[in-house]
């Protein structure tokens, strides 16, 4: 028989197949069909960085990319960060260093950080600067979630 139209879509380790068009947006998969709704929507226009999402270890505004694209390929949502019950490092540190305000940026500005991080670029300020520019905060708790960052790459 012929496979189920609709998309599969492997988050944080588990396989899904949604009864989905083309025309849906990763995000909206995420989060009208699969309930994770740690990515926002900001902007949904690529210019927030609110719905950031590790799409094949790389960070993408899951909004930009349609979910038949990131069909089979392996993808991590905030919610699939913590591990045996214990935070991510960078989650962690988000806490301890007060990296938040109303919060809404933080799902997005974690994931970033954690892909940032496993570039190798979480180590000096201006690269870290640079290379989460694509992550507003409305609050402007910058130098907060810089802090964090520094520290969870200082770990890892
Ligand atoms: Fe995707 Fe703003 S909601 S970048």
């Amino acid at each position: 028989t012929a496979p189920a139209p609709g998309v599969t879509l492997l988050v944080n380790g588990t396989r899904h197949h949604l009864a989905i068009g083309p025309e849906v947006t990763l995000l909206d998969a995420l989060r009208e069909r699969l309930n994770l709704t740690g990515a926002k929507k900001g902007c949904d226009l690529g210019q927030c960085g609110a719905c950031t999402v590790i799409l094949d270890g790389k960070r993408v505004n899951s909004c930009l990319v349609l979910a038949a694209r990131a069909q089979d390929r392996p993808i991590t949502t905030i919610e699939g960060l913590a591990a045996d019950g214990r935070l991510h490092p960078l989650q962690q540190a988000f806490i301890t260093h007060d990296a938040f305000q109303c919060g809404y940026c933080t799902p997005g500005q974690i994931m970033s950080g954690v892909a940032l991080i496993e570039e190798g670029r979480g180590h000096d300020e201006a690269e870290i600067r640079k290379h989460m520019s694509g992550n507003l905060c409305r609050c402007g708790a910058y130098a907060n979630i810089i802090a964090a960052i520094r520290e969870a790459a200082a770990r890892t």
